[in-house]
Order: C-alpha cells, then sequence, then structure tokens
C-alpha cells in the first residue's frame, strides 16, 4: 500500500538541521529546573533520537560528548547512508545509525534523552501512538523525553490556508500570484494588508511560510500529514503511557512572549492544575508549536531549589537582550559586567560567582549574596536574556593563528551543508563559501586563508567573516 509519508521523504532529501532547542545541555537545566532529580548529565549519558534523517542534530552531539553514546533511527536508506558517512567522516566512535521504521522498532537498552523532533504531527496516527509508546518504554528511571508538535488553536488558521496556497500553486488562472507555494504566499503576505483581524493574521501564517522557505514547506506546513493537538489531548495521551508533563524544553517558552502581566495575574490560582493553565496559555498566545519534555511518572521529584539548581549550570548571553529587573542593585551590577566580560563564552555559574566576589571587595556573604544572584539569574534565564546550560562553552576572545574547523564541520562544509556552531546552532554560507571552509584545516594560518579568500571571493570582507566564526566557536 502507498505512504505519501515514506514516499515524501524517498523523493525528497529533508534539509540538514540541527535543532539547539534538543540539546542535551540546555534540555538537562529545564528538566532540573523542573525538579527531576539525579538525571544523567549530558556528558555521560544514552541519547536516542527518532527519525534523525542525516543525523545533523545528533552528530555535532556525539561529537561535543565522546564519552556518551548515541542511537539515531531512520527509514530512510539515504538519509542513515549520509549519517553514517558524516560519522565514519567525522571520527566518530560512539553514535550509530539505524535503518528502520519506528512503528516496528525496538529499542536495544534504555536512554536518558529521547529526541523526537519534526515527526509527531507529521506521521500518521498510528505512528504518532507508536511515538508515544517509545516514549514511555525506553526513557531510563530519570530520563527525559523530548517531542515537539503542532497545537491548537493557534495552528488552525495555518491548517486551513495550506490547501488553498496548494491549490493556488497548482492552478494555471493563478500564475500572477507566483505559481509556487512559497510566491503564492509571499503575494498573499502582500495583498491581505493589515486592517482586519484576520488580514493581520493572515499575513502572519503568510509570512512565516514565507520564513520557512521551500525547502522545508513540502515537510512542514504542506507535508502529506500536518496535523495539530491542544496541549491537554496531547498530555492525557503522554500520561497514558506512564509519562509525567515536566515543561518546555525552552525554559523561555514555559511561559510564551505576549501574555499580559495582569492576566497572569488573573490566571495565577490555575498554578493548582498546571495542564488547563498551559493549555490557556496556548489560548491567549495562539502559540502554534511545542516542543515538550516528559519524564517517567515514578521519576524522582522535587519541589524547586532554585540557588542549588542554579549553581550546578553553566551560563552565557541568552536570545534576547538581557532585561532590567526590579529591585537589581549593586551586587547584580557587577554580576551583569563580569558576564558582559566573559563575551560569547558560558561559563560555570559558580566561577562568575567568584569572580563577582572579588570585584565585591570584601562585601561578599556567600549565603545572602549567591542566592540573590541564583534569583536573579533563573528569572532572567526564563525570559530568555540568559543561557542556561549544564556545561560550559568556551569561546576564544581573539581569532586564533591557525582557524580549524573541527572533523565533523569540515566534512559538512566540505559536502555543502551547514556546519554546526558551538552552542549547536546550523550556520548556513552562501553556496561556494563552503570551499574556504573546508580550507580551515587547521594547515593554513589566517594570512593564507585571507589569500585564499581574496583569490575567490575578493568582495568578501575577510577579517570580518573570520571574526564571526571564532564568535560563534567554530574556528578554534
Ligand atoms: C521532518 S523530518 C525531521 C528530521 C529531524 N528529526 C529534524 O527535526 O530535523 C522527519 C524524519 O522522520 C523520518 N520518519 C518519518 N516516519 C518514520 C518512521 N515511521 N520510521 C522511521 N523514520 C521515520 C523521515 O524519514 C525523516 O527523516
Amino acid at each position: 500500500m502507498s505512504d505519501p509519508v515514506r514516499d515524501l521523504y524517498s523523493e525528497k532529501r529533508y534539509p540538514a538541521l540541527s535543532h539547539p532547542v534538543t540539546d542535551p545541555a540546555r534540555l538537562a537545566v529545564a528538566a532540573r529546573m523542573a525538579g527531576l532529580q539525579r538525571l544523567a548529565m549530558p556528558e555521560a549519558s544514552r541519547v536516542i533520537e527518532l527519525g534523525c534523517a542525516s543525523g545533523h542534530n545528533l552528530l555535532p552531539l556525539a561529537a561535543r560528548y565522546p564519552q556518551s553514546d548515541f542511537t539515531g533511527l531512520d527509514y530512510s536508506d539515504t538519509a542513515i547512508r549520509n549519517a553514517r558517512k558524516a560519522s565514519y567522516e567525522g571520527g566518530l566512535e560512539n553514535v550509530l545509525f539505524e535503518t528502520g521504521d519506528l512503528e516496528h522498532w525496538r529499542p536495544s537498552h534504555p536512554c536518558d534523552y529521547l529526541i523526537v523532533h519534526g515527526i509527531f504531527s507529521w506521521v500518521p496516527d498510528q505512528v504518532k501512538a507508536r511515538v508515544l509508546d517509545l516514549c514511555g518504554q525506553v526513557l531510563s528511571e530519570t530520563g527525559i523525553a523530548c517531542i515537539s508538535y503542532n497545537t491548537l488553536p493557534g495552528w488552525s488558521l495555518k491548517r486551513d490556508v495550506a490547501p488553498l496556497i496548494r491549490a493556488l500553486a497548482a492552478n494555471p488562472v493563478a500564475q500572477g500570484l507566483g505559481g509556487s507555494i512559497e510566491s503564492v504566499a509571499a503575494s498573499l503576505a502582500e495583498m491581505s494588508g493589515s486592517s482586519t483581524p484576520h488580514a493581520i493574521n493572515l499575513q502572519a501564517v503568510c509570512r512565516e511560510m514565507v520564513r520557512k522557505g521551500q525547502d522545508v514547506l513540502p515537510f512542514d506546513d504542506f507535508a502529506p500529514v500536518c496535523d495539530a493537538v491542544y496541549f491537554g489531548q496531547f498530555h492525557s495521551w503522554a500520561a497514558q503511557r506512564g509519562l509525567r508533563y515536566l515543561g518546555e524544553a525552552n525554559l523561555r517558552d514555559n511561559l510564551p512572549d505576549g501574555i499580559d502581566p495582569a492576566a497572569l495575574q488573573r490566571l495565577a490560582p490555575l498554578a493548582e492544575d498546571p495542564i488547563l493553565l498551559q493549555q490557556t496559555l496556548d489560548l491567549l498566545s495562539g502559540r502554534t508549536h511545542r516542543v515538550s519534555l516528559f519524564c517517567r511518572k515514578d521519576a524522582p521529584l522535587e519541589d524547586g531549589t532554585t540557588t542549588a539548581v542554579v549553581l550546578q549550570f553553566a551560563v552565557g548571553r541568552g536570545d534576547v537582550e538581557l532585561p532590567s529587573m526590579a529591585g537589581e542593585g549593586l551586587l547584580i551590577a557587577i554580576f551583569r559586567q563580569v558576564l558582559a566580560d566573559a563575551g560569547n563564552s558560558c561559563v560555570p555559574v559558580r566561577e562568575l560567582m567568584e569572580r563577582t566576589a572579588e570585584r565585591l571587595a570584601g562585601g561578599w556573604d556567600p549565603a545572602t549574596h549567591s542566592r540573590e544572584l541564583a534569583g536573579w539569574i533563573y528569572q532572567a534565564a526564563r525570559l530568555g536574556g540568559l543561557e542556561l546550560r549544564a556545561d560550559g562553552v568556551e569561546i576564544p576572545s581573539e581569532v586564533p593563528e591557525y582557524p580549524t574547523l573541527s572533523k565533523l564541520n569540515l566534512h559538512f562544509a566540505a559536502n555543502g551543508l551547514p556546519v554546526v556552531d558551538a552552542r549547536h546552532v546550523s550556520c548556513h554560507f552562501p553556496a561556494g563559501h563552503g570551499r574556504l571552509l573546508a580550507a580551515m584545516d587547521g594547515t593554513r594560518s589566517k594570512g593564507e586563508l585571507a589569500s585564499v579568500a581574496q583569490a575567490r571571493f575578493p568582495e568578501l570582507d575577510f577579517a570580518r567573516w573570520l571574526r564571526h566564526l571564532t564568535e560563534r566557536g567554530l574556528a578554534f
């Protein structure tokens, strides 16, 4: 029997992508903040990814944590062949890629981190059920499942708009709108204006489609299966498999953007029913997508001890500008400076506190000040102004004399794939730059690389380009 989902993945190549939100260094923090105890830290853990495609998400993690054990599963032969090749070229010995249908797959061992990204909403119902069964079966006692899915009611306009855009793209009389899904979406965004609530919503939906672009749309909004679910429903399916909701993978997403503080106050009584609260936040925010964390129902949980927990982690710049919060005094001002001096690195919180204590010139009271700082760090991380990670990220402050990419990134660059930076973000470079990146194998000084760049790309501001690579932790 034909299977349109399987046909799609055998006919079209899914783009190579890494997803920072699935990085175990961040998942560990989110789970620990939600009270999960004794969880395996990423540097000594077992990680499984279902539907891993060509391994672009899993491979950089395997390279970062050589003592951990990684398994990727996908039913696309081509994707798994590419993943194995990259693993070989990257010199990785701790990652295994298996070809198989997750509907019938039996894991050979439990795992501490289970990543299921870009699967659940895009597979038939019986596979959805199997995904959740696997989450219930494969987690170790303190394991975490990280699973992404589309949510209602936010997704509903996208769901209703997609078939109409598809029809317009296919109809010759509508050629003036561009003739492709992406160009029809762009035309509709332009034509809709913003004079009514519907126009504003439609414009946002169409712009988001344009942003995703033609490489991703056939696998996402325009995939043969593209479903959405109410959070409450998803939670109840997970609970039937013995899973407990921990929170969102991205700390910041526990409270979606744009909710009025006064509204949050009125919702405070709903804290007694966290699932209803989350469902109501989806209703108010119109969020279309979640990446949620679940653990086993019998996993050891404790109530928040913010200070002790924050002290276990490393901290660096977040996704948004660090907000200024009420009651910030000298202590926080000094900490902010210490953090700014760390540049793009992510540094253990204890170390930053020691640097703060030194600058506070004798006035440091360990109990009070570390508690105040930890509370502030926690709040700033929840707002996205800081990134908390299980381990540090060291970014050189100067461009190295012999800038060198990792073996894995050299392989990606040589094959025209995006390289993946120290924070697990995929970096896309213009066509042709791959050869320049691939020249960074440690044998050429920055002066020699500048000559290569000058010959091939005379327009390129090479010094800036190289600084950018260094700041992202790509060149060491
Ligand atoms: C949208 S891609 C997501 C890839 C990756 N996880 C990501 O988020 O970038 C979905 C992947 O799941 C795989 N897949 C879909 N159904 C599957 C099944 N029943 N068994 C195994 N792999 C499956 C596809 O081959 C494809 O590589």
